[in-house]
């Protein structure tokens, strides 16, 4: 495509675009998320290191927090902009003047559902209220920026009556909300670019995601001159949530080359911790931060992408600090597996790879996704079957009781040689468990990481299922599975097999 004359024909972009973050508000908004104001903090310096023009800390009338909050990350003196949220009443304005901050977001509702049903006023006093508020901030020395709540369903002449006089009063930026986000790329390309047309002022939008197109209406009102763009990490706010910045400033640089002055390869982790502070974990599939953003399994694409990134991924996961993922499963080629038995380093024999391919197909036909942690122990399995294993139990003896600690005595045998020793427990598997971590302390350093245990039949002689994941100290990880009718004797066996895998996984 012939991206200059597009540009030319279809597009007015603005030399300058303003990153507005809202993370720490309207992201804040989202249900059930509540930010310390530590975590606000970190959530802001990450934000500043990213570049952003601008961060809306919060609203700061909503509570005495907030406006510690906003003072606290003002006194840090970062370089993006700080703002605080107020209604456009004077009480909202004085507890952003008492936050420190100097940028104000002022802003009232302007459709009819918000003037007859929520704020029970006529157009005039609309008018009235939204400029008083943007005067006062004025007065008071802040830098102003008016949003007209619910823009996007207030008649367009009302909307232009507002911001004629919101312009006259003072205001220095006009934000366009799109409250519910009933805005199409479209109606966002008529109502763009007619504003632009009308008003000689820096022009913001504020989009919401009920449609799942609020990225998508922020790039087509950038693209018809908008100067600033709200935008929150992982799209986070109210309802659905608020434009992505990272899929916004991503595709503006991808798609146009349009690079905002951010620090791109920050976003990735910027999107974990806030995943991780707010508790909304994003889907695999979210555009640039999702797990499978650069994941491949088929065999098709895995090729392609072995040969060359480009051939299925429109940027690359470095750009964002992202990493791309192997996944195996029912779609996996050959050349995908010896890649990952490669990234390994485990060496198969044409027979023993033919029977890992066919095992892993096969896990992929059942449904079962496949983990590297899955892949390894499989090949290792396979290697282990034509290697002698390091580690055979030859004994076990167990007492228990009330009154005493539960005694568990292992014979193990370790390259040849047959050892024994007792431990105590909580119970016997842990004893048995221990038992066997004091006989190998010389051979190697094992944590238990994970223990299932699981009936697959009823009754007392039901079988017992043990699935363990040992670790060793240089992270090396391997499962081990047992079944069997004694849920003790399941164990060690499942400890065991792990561990002997671990063994294998550190020869080769
Ligand atoms: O969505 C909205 O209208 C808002 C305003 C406070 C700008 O968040
Ligand atoms: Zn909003």
């Amino acid at each position: 495509m012939d991206m200059e004359r597009l540009k030319k024909e279809y597009m007015n972009i603005s030399d300058k675009i303003y990153i507005f973050d809202t993370t720490l508000r309207d992201g804040e908004q989202t249900p059930g998320v509540a930010l310390t104001v530590d975590e606000k903090i970190q959530i802001a310096r990450k934000l500043n290191n990213l570049g952003v023009d601008k961060i809306e800390v919060g609203f700061p009338a909503s509570s005495k927090g907030e406006i510690e909050s906003c003072r606290r990350i003002k006194a840090l003196d970062f370089d993006s902009t700080l703002v605080g949220l107020a209604r456009s009443l004077r009480k909202d304005i004085d507890a952003v003047i008492d936050s420190d901050l100097e940028y104000i977001h002022t802003f009232l509702g302007t459709s009819p559902s918000h003037r007859d049903y929520k704020l029970k006023m006529n157009k005039e006093q609309i008018i009235e209220t939204a400029v008083d508020g943007v005067e006062y901030a004025k007065d008071h020395g802040l830098k102003v920026e008016f949003s007209a709540e619910d823009a996007t369903r207030t008649e367009y002449d009302f909307l232009c009556d507002v911001f004629d006089n919101i312009v006259d009063a003072g205001a220095d930026i006009l934000d366009i909300p799109d409250t519910v986000g009933v805005l199409t790329p479209i109606t966002t390309y008529a109502l763009i670019s007619d504003i632009k047309e009308k008003f000689n002022i820096p022009i913001s939008v504020h989009f919401h995601n009920d449609f799942g197109l609020a990225t998508a209406n922020t790039l087509v009102a950038i693209e018809r001159g908008a100067n600033q763009a709200h935008v929150t990490v992982n799209g986070l706010g109210e309802r659905t949530g608020n434009c992505s910045l990272e899929e916004l400033v991503v595709t503006l640089k991808a798609a146009y080359g349009i690079d905002l002055g951010l620090d791109t390869t920050r976003l990735y982790s910027l999107s974990n911790l806030v995943g991780r502070l707010t508790g909304v974990k994003m889907p695999v599939n979210k555009p640039i931060v999702g797990d499978n953003a650069f994941a491949h399994e088929s065999g098709i694409h895995v090729h392609g992408i072995l040969n060359n990134s480009s051939t299925y991924e429109p940027i690359s996961p470095e750009m964002v600090g992202h990493s791309r993922r192997i996944v195996l499963g029912k779609h996996t080629g050959a050349n995908s597996l010896k890649s990952k038995l490669k990234e390994y380093h485990i060496d198969l024999d044409d027979e023993q790879f033919d029977n890992v391919f066919t095992q892993i197909k096969e896990l992929g036909d059942s449904g079962k996704c496949i983990t590297d942690d899955d892949l390894v122990s499989i090949a290792i399995t396979e290697l282990s079957s034509a290697r002698e294993t390091r580690i055979v139990l030859k004994g076990l003896g167990l007492s228990s009781g009330g009154g005493v600690s539960p005694t568990a005595t292992v014979k193990l045998e370790i390259d040849g040689e047959e050892k024994e020793a007792a431990s105590t427990g909580v119970g016997p598997i842990d004893a048995s468990i221990n038992a066997i971590q004091s006989l190998i302390s010389d051979t190697m350093n094992i944590n238990l990481e994970e223990y299932n245990l699981e009936a697959i039949t009823g009754g007392t002689d039901a079988l017992a299922e043990v699935f363990v994941v040992t670790s060793d100290p240089d992270d090396n990880r391997s499962t081990g599975r047992s079944t069997n009718q004694d849920i003790v004797m399941a164990s060690i066996l499942a400890v065991l097999d792990s561990i002997n895998k671990l063994l294998l996984i550190q020869s080769v």
